[in-house]
């Protein structure tokens, strides 16, 4: 690894010593605790459609992301998750698959798929793709033999029913997407079922049939190298079976329906058995199973894991990722919540379908101290963080600003309230040319003008920049024994504007000190209890100059980030 400069000399010892050890072998030493290669891996979510553009389309391919892979390595990446990329009309950009066990030609082929893999394999990074469970595109083989009769062998693969009378769908279920979540198709006089687009009609998992070709699926791509799947929308595959109404609540949504608590069609019990039984298949290849799980509570994440850690390893936390503001105290009461839950936690800050967190948490003056500042936050948490694409460059929303330049259909169908997520899915900045450098042609979303400084090119040249502040911390999570196994210690809990903590590990630990104010803060710590009272302490990673010299009392510039190793 080559840093431009390093900001303290532990960075510079850190930094070599990932140079000499491919991350495999680090892996394996680092096992002590019996954790599996998922627990200390940093996960990178990539949109393909907006990654790197190898054939300048104006959309990405695979051939992009695995001229990428030394980038993602020197960036301190170790498994790519990467946005479906199978065939597909591209209704909602690869969430309505036609085909399963293929490559989308917009993103290349199968042989293309088992090069990224090849290479990704040279780098240490491994590839998780994208499982959509839920639903199937209306263009799949299966969902065209199924609406073309009522015998059809396919016909009980999804869910037909009667309406309730001429034009009435079969009860009052929406779709997340707006409007009903029935459409009549005329060749058999019924309704299907879809909680998304109408192109995305649900799968029936109370047939066995559907649960074994799927079930399928993912063993054939294990097969082909893939490390493990992000599952899409789990919290939707089953339905009751007798389709009550749903509760009606006061008000309406962006779409102008009725507001509805989704009491009937989703997070039903039945779902834990097939993620119970898709874990077993997983197992089988020592692969990892990343949830898209929704939830209101600790508890509802909780049952994800399963009893025994028998279900998902990684259940996102998005309780975490919709604390829109910076609050010491909310994200203390989150993260205690996640870490007692007994499983392990998965941090994230940003994806495809939420606003930046460049966005969400920027005041507009110290939006790159701020992207700094919650780098320190989920990179240094116990539990494996899943960053998304240009996250490390404070990439920010670029929203449409007129309703004819939507891609995304819920933003033509919401305009003005929904906008759609075109604005998270910009093009990757690589550099300051035309394009940001992802193609030579018009990509398909515009860059935002940030581009210009905020890039790859641009921000390797700059020690001081948000790309070379991930570098640091991530060469730091990969060798520090306490941040990579250490507990989490909350300190100083009572503090409004701070929050700190130590990952504490045997004799060693590490303390995070955050101050989530524009104000300059002191912050006084009484170690003795945690049992580092006399402790030596060494900065590691600091935005604070001169950093500061005594963890006793630690003073914060506004935004301010203060890593320090503590040893007995
Ligand atoms: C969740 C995905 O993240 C989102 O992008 C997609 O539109 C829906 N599931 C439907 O597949």
């Amino acid at each position: 690894m080559k840093f431009q400069k390093p900001v303290t000399p532990t960075i510079l010892a850190v930094a070599a010593m990932l140079a000499l050890s491919p991350f495999a072998q680090a892996q394996k030493n680092l096992d002590a605790e019996g954790h599996q290669w998922w627990q200390h891996a940093v996960f990178y979510e990539i949109y393909p459609r907006s990654f790197a553009d190898s054939d300048n389309s104006g959309m990405g391919d695979l051939n992009g992301i695995t001229s990428k892979m030394d980038y993602l390595q020197r960036l301190g990446v170790d498994a790519i998750w990467i946005t479906p990329c199978f065939p597909s009309p591209q209704v909602d950009f690869g969430y309505d698959v036609s085909d399963y066990e293929d490559i989308d030609p917009t993103y290349g082929t199968l042989n293309d798929f088992d090069r990224m893999v090849e290479e990704g394999k040279n780098h240490n990074v491994r590839i998780i793709l994208d499982f959509v469970i839920n639903h199937t595109s209306d263009q799949h083989k299966w969902f065209l033999d199924s609406k073309s009769s009522k015998t059809a062998a396919h016909r009980d693969w999804y869910i037909w029913r009667d309406g309730k009378g001429p034009n009435q769908p079969p009860n009052n279920w929406l779709s997340t997407f707006g409007h009903s979540a029935w459409k009549f198709d005329p060749t058999t006089g019924q309704y299907y079922y879809h909680y998304f687009y109408a192109e995305q009609p649900d799968l029936n998992w109370r047939n066995p049939a559907v649960e074994r070709a799927m079930f399928d699926v993912t063993r054939w791509w294990y097969k082909r190298g893939v490390a493990g799947f992000r599952l899409d929308a789990v919290d939707t595959l089953f339905e009751v079976q007798d389709l009550r109404d749903n509760p009606i609540l006061p008000g309406t949504n962006k779409f102008g329906d009725p507001n509805m608590e989704n009491k009937y069609n989703t997070k039903l019990p039945e779902m834990h058995g097939v993620l119970t039984r898709l874990r077993g298949v997983a197992d089988e290849s020592d692969a990892v199973l990343i949830g898209e799980t929704w939830t209101k509570t600790i508890d509802q994440l909780k049952e994800y894991y399963g009893g025994h850690g028998k279900e998902l390893q990684m259940p996102m936390d998005f309780l975490f990722a919709n604390i829109n503001r910076l609050s010491a105290d909310e994200f203390r009461r989150q993260i205690a919540g996640v870490d007692a839950s007994g499983g392990w936690p998965v941090y994230l800050v940003s994806n495809h379908d939420i606003v930046r967190s460049y966005n969400r948490y920027g005041d507009g003056r110290h939006n790159d101290e701020i992207a700094k500042l919650m780098a320190g936050l989920y990179l240094t948490l116990r539990g494996t963080p899943i960053m998304y694409y240009g996250e490390e460059l404070g990439m920010e929303n670029n929203d449409p600003k007129r309703r004819e330049d939507v891609k995304d259909p819920i933003g033509r169908t919401g305009w003005p309230a929904e906008k759609g997520r075109d604005g998270e899915r910009t093009p990757m900045q690589w550099n300051d040319s035309a394009n940001a450098g992802f193609s030579t042609v018009t990509p398909w979303l515009p860059v935002p003008p940030s581009y210009k400084t905020h890039n790859v090119a641009t921000e390797d040249k700059d020690p001081d920049s948000i790309l070379n502040f991930y570098r640091h911390l991530l060469a730091l999570r990969h060798t520090d024994q306490a941040l990579l196994e250490g507990e989490y210690v909350p300190l100083n809990e009572s503090d409004p504007n701070v929050i700190s903590y130590l990952r504490r590990y045997k004799s060693e630990a590490v303390l995070v000190v955050l101050n989530m104010s524009a104000k300059e803060q002191k912050v006084n710590f009484d170690l003795a209890p945690q049992g580092f009272a006399k402790a030596k302490s060494t900065t590691l990673l600091t935005t604070m100059k001169p950093a500061p010299s005594r963890t006793e009392q630690v003073a914060l510039a506004p935004f301010g980030v203060y890593i320090a190793k503590l040893a007995k």
